[in-house]
């Protein structure tokens, strides 16, 4: 048994009252590895961004906003836990205010002045540990090449490539076409996986994340 924290959805970046910047996630992807995490008898803790979708039975959930607070849950929860599966769209950039009262177009600049988000993944770096994280690279061009670049510069023992312009794959949908990218034995192993609902891919996650805990140290587990 692992504890288990996912994280879903997108976030969304307020810039009054009433609007927000954000992106076209749903949470399938996220809710779907929880559920499976939870079926297979993984203590689950689900760290979701704004979605319409019902909690997965068995699955504790941290409701969240923006990508600042997504950070702030997950620096709360990852001590207690042993793997981090990070399905969330975080949005890279935050409008540089957030007015309290609804901005009137009267007077108003066309322009949006945005500044960063943090790039949740390489703040908690350093909290790593002997804890497995896996991430997710959603693509629009070369997915593989994208992903394997991020699998590095995450410093991540797993990551998810999917081409999201498929009509089959990413965003609302409930298959997706993945491949799984990790380093091994000094090179990087790449497993394409067929055509599976998103549920199917959450097992294959879940598949491999046992696989890898099993045969880690044993001063790595249960601590
Ligand atoms: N991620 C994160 N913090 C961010 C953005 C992304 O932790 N601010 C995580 C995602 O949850 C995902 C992985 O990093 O697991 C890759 O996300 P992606 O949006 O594909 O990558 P970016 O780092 O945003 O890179 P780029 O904008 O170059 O595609």
């Amino acid at each position: 048994m692992m504890r288990i924290l996912v994280t879903a959805g997108p976030t969304r970046e307020y810039l009054d009252p009433v609007r927000f910047l954000s992106n076209r996630s749903t949470g399938k992807m996220g809710f779907a590895v929880a559920e499976s995490a939870a079926v297979r008898g993984h203590a689950v803790t689900l760290i979701a961004g704004p979605v319409t979708l019902p909690t997965p039975d068995g699955v504790r959930r941290v409701d969240v906003v923006s990508a600042r607070d997504m950070l702030a849950a997950l620096r709360a929860e990852l001590p207690t836990h042993d793997a981090l599966v990070m399905t969330a769209a975080v949005a890279d950039w935050r409008p540089r205010e957030c007015s309290p009262q609804k901005l009137k177009k009267q007077g108003m600049r066309p322009v949006l002045e945005l500044e960063a988000n943090p790039d949740i993944l390489r703040t908690i770096a350093p909290e790593k540990g002997a804890r497995l994280f896996v991430g997710f690279a959603a693509e629009t061009g070369d997915p593989l090449a994208e992903a394997k670049r991020k699998l590095t510069a995450k410093g991540l023992d797993l990551i998810v490539a999917n081409d999201v312009t498929r009509a089959d794959s990413g965003f609302g949908v409930d298959t997706n076409r993945v491949t799984l990218l990790y380093p091994e034995a000094g090179e990087i192993r790449q497993h394409s996986l067929p055509l599976l609902t998103k549920r199917e891919v959450g097992d294959r996650i879940l598949a491999w994340l046992e696989g890898r805990h099993k045969n880690a140290p044993a001063q790595n587990k249960d601590s």
